[in-house]
C-alpha cells in the first residue's frame, strides 16, 4: 500500500444537503491551495463504482437486503480507494468524496439498523482503514432536506429515487447519525449549519478546508 502524502476530505450530509453543489464549486475555489484538488464521489468514483450505483439507486432497482447493500456498497468502495484514492494521496493530491464511511454508518447502520462494528470491520477489509482526514457535514432538518432533494430529483429527472425515497424517519436516523459520529470524533468532523443560502455553505465548507489544510501543512 503507497504511503499517503494527500489530504483526505469527506464530505457527508442527508439526501438534499446541498453537498453535490458545494462540492462543484470547490475546485475553482481550491485550486490554488490545493495544486490539484480532486473531488470524486460515492457510491461511483470509478467505472466499476457506477455501475454499482446504478444497481442499488436506479428507479425500480432490486430490493436489496441491508447486508447486501453494504456489502455493494463496500465492493464499490474497495475499487474507489485502490484506483482511485490512494494513488491520488500517494501523488500529494487533495481528495474530497462526496460521501464515504460515514454515510454507511449513518444510512446502512442507523437507517437499516446494521450493527455499526460489523460496518467498521467490513470497512476495514475493503479500504485497508483508510479513514477521512477531515469529515465535512452539512447538517440540514430532513423535512427541508427531503423537500430540496425530491425537488433536484424532479427538476434532474433523475433514474435514481431508491434512497430519497426512504422517508422523513429513515432521514432523521440519519441525520442524528452523522451528528453522533461528529460528536464522538471532534477532531475528525466538522459540522455546517446547512439552513443556509448555499453560497453561504458553500464559502465556509472552502473555509474550513483551507484552514485545514494550512494547519496541516505548518504541522
Ligand atoms: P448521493 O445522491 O448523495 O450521491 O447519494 C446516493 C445515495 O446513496 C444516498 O441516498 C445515500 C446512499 N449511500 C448509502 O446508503 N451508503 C453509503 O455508504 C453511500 C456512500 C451512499
Amino acid at each position: 500500500m503507497p504511503p499517503r502524502a494527500g489530504v483526505f476530505f469527506a464530505l457527508e450530509g442527508c439526501d438534499g444537503s446541498g453537498k453535490t453543489g458545494a462540492l462543484a464549486h470547490l475546485g475553482e475555489v481550491l485550486h490554488e491551495v490545493t495544486g490539484g484538488f480532486l473531488p470524486t464521489r460515492e457510491p461511483g468514483g470509478t467505472a466499476e463504482g457506477q455501475a454499482i450505483r446504478a444497481m442499488l439507486l436506479a428507479r425500480g432497482a432490486h430490493d436489496w437486503e441491508p447486508q447486501a447493500e453494504l456489502l455493494l456498497i463496500a465492493a464499490a468502495r474497495a475499487q474507489h480507494v485502490a484506483r482511485v484514492i490512494r494513488p491520488a494521496l500517494a501523488a500529494g493530491r487533495v481528495v474530497m468524496s462526496d460521501r464515504y464511511v460515514g454515510s454507511t454508518l449513518a444510512y446502512q447502520g442507523a437507517g437499516r439498523g446494521l450493527d455499526a462494528a460489523a460496518i467498521r470491520t467490513v470497512h476495514a477489509l475493503s479500504t485497508g482503514d483508510l479513514w477521512p482526514d477531515l469529515t465535512v457535514v452539512l447538517d440540514v432538518d430532513p423535512e427541508v432536506a427531503l423537500a430540496r432533494g425530491l425537488a433536484r430529483l424532479r427538476a434532474e429527472g433523475s433514474r435514481e429515487d431508491r434512497f430519497e425515497s426512504l422517508g422523513l424517519e429513515f432521514q432523521r436516523r440519519v441525520r442524528r447519525s452523522f451528528l453522533d459520529q461528529a460528536a464522538s470524533a471532534p477532531a475528525r468532523h466538522v459540522v455546517i449549519d446547512a439552513h443556509r443560502p448555499a453560497e453561504v455553505v458553500q464559502a465556509e465548507v472552502a473555509a474550513v478546508i483551507r484552514d485545514f489544510l494550512a494547519e496541516t501543512r505548518s504541522a
